[in-house]
């Protein structure tokens, strides 16, 4: 779609300045839609190519903005050429641009509708693993238990569409003290078939009745050292229970994954890497980078990697091990297992320093490999409360999301009878949550608002899904109109032309998300493409039946044409919209 007028200016440009075609793509960029003026389609940017070296980097660059702009010849693609303040502007044939956007349509699959475009190919393909969501056993799954598994799963599936093989794991917090206490107190507060009714939440009051009592009874302390120290030891009795809570957690989780279309490839965990991380400390010590501190504790030294908080303590001082001793050696492991070419993790931004010293510590080790690790931060949502209060499961936020939307829906006049009122508010309810979420940079602490996040006209995730029904039943009652029937020369008005300038941009954002795998780029562009959609309802003469319309020529033919087209908008808001998540109404 954008990739042949890229292709044809960068051509031009090359001619002009006797250079090859390639060197001009990344200069050259569609020009975003402003409300609906009408104007250029693509802009050059002459800083790109002084940068480059293509231009030379001295002397007036509007001089040689307006001098290069003068030397360009227009010709039956680009029919306008204009100097712009340090860019220039390119405007395309309007016809072939209905007609070249509307090309691949048909032709590819819907799911990866709009994902060949040239601009991916620079990006370096290979197996990713994905680690997100990662909760702590029979503790509380906080918001940003949630914000890691929606940006992972986004994060993974924008990888994989574009052509990665993705592993999605998740890492348990299924290993350390907690166990200890959970295990002796299940023997005085625990019941089995508490356990079976409701596990998460069985487990969690047992987790929260023991802490309470192990902060005055030393008994109570004493006991679950010496279950840890049990389950250390591999005693049956207590890994079996220990397995047990892993097992009904997984199951649990994996139920509430369902609803949220996530879905992960590998559950690993803490435990798995237990001895692992006694033999890293081992090699941390052959080679000499283990250092023993005052208090007993084995460290690292990471001051001349020019950390910061410049030690690392990777060893208690009664010999065991550490979230990050068993960081390094899950992390060791999977590149054996898994041979990745890049691994990232999503978590909050509380924990970037232990991902810095992390790979700092695989760099020190001589894994080179650390380099292509990489750690997602994000930032703390505030105030994430359902009716119940404050959130403990993961399912509670989803119940209250789909409740609200469900009501929301039965006041709303315009709500059509549904089959599933339930299914279509579980999954509007969820979109709401994400793109909340998406709208701004990961990084940024932002307030859990549902009302805000669940309006039909905000910019939300309910506008997303309602536009997507709303072009899917269009569709649906044009089942078996042609594409020959398509006429180009229909589609000229302003309201089609400004959603095809603003499609021109879609690959560019995809390749902006995948740099810096940020949603953001992605959701905005979505959002916006909603409200041309919107705008486009209203302007052309799309309503009513086929039949209604369809009397004589001309009008039918126009009617059938903006069908057809608004099928572009429509798949492609299909395939992002499986980029963000996996589910949709419609
Ligand atoms: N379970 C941890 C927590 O809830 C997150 C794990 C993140 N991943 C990791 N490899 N450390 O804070």
């Amino acid at each position: 779609m954008a990739c042949f007028f890229r292709r044809r200016i960068a051509a031009k440009l090359g001619r002009t300045l006797q250079q090859s075609e390639d060197a001009f793509i990344p200069a050259l960029s569609a020009v975003p839609v402003f409300k609906k003026q009408q104007g250029a389609d693509f802009k050059l940017s002459i800083s790109t190519l002084r940068i480059s070296g293509i231009l030379p980097s001295t002397g007036d660059i509007q001089l040689q903005t307006e001098h290069l702009a003068t030397r360009l010849k227009q010709d039956s693609v680009v029919e306008d050429i204009s100097a712009g303040c340090g860019i220039i502007n390119f405007k395309v044939n309007r016809k072939l641009l209905v007609q070249k956007m509307l090309e691949p349509f048909g032709k590819e699959e819907d799911d990866k509708f709009g994902l060949n475009s040239e601009l991916f190919n620079t990006l370096k393909k290979g197996t990713t693993l994905v680690e997100y969501s990662s909760p702590n056993i029979a503790k509380k799954f906080h918001a940003g238990h949630l914000r890691s598994t929606i940006i992972g799963n986004f994060i993974a599936n924008l990888k994989q569409c574009l052509g990665n093989n993705v592993i999605r794991m998740n890492y348990l917090g299924d290993w350390g003290m907690q166990f200890g206490l959970l295990g002796a107190g299940f023997a005085q507060f625990g019941c089995q078939e508490k356990l079976k009714e409701n596990p998460l939440q069985h487990l969690f009051e047992v987790y929260v009745q023991v802490n309470k009592e192990a902060e005055h009874n030393e008994d109570m302390k004493q006991a679950a050292r010496d279950f840890f120290r049990q389950l250390e030891q591999h005693d049956n009795e207590a890994v079996s229970l220990w397995q047990q809570f892993r097992e009904i957690t997984v199951d649990e989780y994996q139920q509430v994954y369902k609803r949220l279309g996530v879905h992960f490839d590998v559950y690993s965990g803490e435990s798995f890497h237990q001895h692992q991380a006694q033999e890293v400390v081992q090699q941390l010590q052959s080679r000499d980078l283990l250092k023993t501190s005052e208090k007993g504790t084995g460290v690292v030294d990471l001051s001349t990697s020019g950390d910061t908080s410049s030690v690392c303590t990777v060893l208690r001082s009664d010999g065991t091990t550490l979230y990050i001793t068993r960081d390094l050696a899950a992390a060791i492991d999977r590149k054996e297992k898994y041979n990745f070419n890049e691994m990232i993790y999503v978590t909050d931004k509380s924990q970037a320093n232990h991902f810095r010293q992390l790979f700092h510590i695989l760099l020190a080790m001589g894994h080179s490999w650390a380099d292509r690790c990489k750690h997602v931060p994000f930032g703390l949502v505030r105030g994430m409360k359902t009716r119940k209060g404050e959130v403990v499961f993961l399912e509670d936020v989803l119940d209250e999301a789909r409740a609200r939307m469900l009501h929301n829906m039965s006041q709303s006049k315009t709500t059509k009878e549904m089959d599933n009122p339930e299914d279509t508010a579980e999954k509007v309810g969820i979109s709401a949550l994400i793109v909340q979420d998406f709208r701004g940079p990961l990084q940024s602490d932002y307030k859990f608002d549902w009302d805000r996040m669940l309006q039909a006209q905000g910019d939300t995730g309910v506008f997303l899904q309602y536009t997507h029904a709303r072009l899917s039943s269009l569709m649906r009652r044009n089942d078996g109109v042609k594409a020959v029937a398509f006429d180009p020369s229909l589609l000229l008005e302003q309201t089609s032309i400004t959603i095809l300038q603003h499609l021109l941009r879609y690959d560019e954002v995809l390749y902006q998300s995948a740099q810096d795998l940020q949603p953001k780029h992605l959701v905005n562009f979505l959002l916006k493409l909603c409200h041309l959609i919107a705008s486009a309802h209203r302007e052309l003469p799309v309503k009513g039946s086929a039949q209604d319309v369809a009397q004589v020529g001309r009008e039918s033919l126009k009617y059938i044409s903006i069908s057809l087209f608004l099928n572009v908008p429509s798949t492609l808001l299909n395939t992002l919209m499986n980029i963000l998540k996996n589910k949709h109404i419609g």
